[in-house]
């Protein structure tokens, strides 16, 4: 028998901790909250991606009367990423949640499963690691890959 330990480390800043390329995409994640549209869950999350060409993509979560069809905020940033800059790799991904309370939530709020794998898949594709920043209202976590965030993933890569 073996035992195999998956171990993730991620890191806690403050915003002025951040560097100056994380400060900005924290603040287009934070802004990207005012895009979603959340009449069901008033839970509002903002996903802002860095791509390698410089441009920084975000989305918003959109709900739906039909509940299974609306998207979270992450799945609607990084498919908006793929299908309008299909050659721009991924460089680093950040996430803000606005609560029912209307501040951004105290616990950094983290992708769900699905979309961490939606997520995973772009990372593939960069063939690199692609730091996650999830901004709580004082306390940041950087995590260092999306495959850190979902252990023993699902790939065809
Ligand atoms: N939501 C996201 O946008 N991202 C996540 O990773 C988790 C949940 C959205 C979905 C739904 O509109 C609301 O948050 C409450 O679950």
């Amino acid at each position: 028998m073996k035992e195999i330990e998956i171990i993730t480390t991620i890191t806690e800043r403050s915003y002025n901790e951040l560097s100056k390329d994380e400060r900005e995409l924290v603040d287009a994640a934070r802004k990207a909250t005012a895009g979603a549209y959340a009449p069901y869950s008033n839970f509002r999350v903002g996903a802002a991606i860095l791509l390698d060409n410089g441009q920084i993509v975000t989305g918003a979560n959109q709900e739906n009367a039909a509940f299974p069809s609306g998207t979270c905020a992450e799945r609607s940033a990084c498919f908006y990423a793929g299908a309008n800059y299909p050659d721009a790799r991924f460089e680093m991904i950040a996430i803000s949640a606005i609560g029912t309370d209307g501040l951004e939530t105290a616990i950094p709020t983290a992708p769900c499963g699905a979309c961490r794998q939606a997520l995973l898949q772009y990372e593939n594709i960069a063939r690199r690691d692609v730091p996650v920043i999830l901004a709580g209202r004082q306390t940041i976590y950087t995590v260092p890959s999306v495959k850190a965030l979902l252990p023993l993933t699902f790939t065809e890569f």
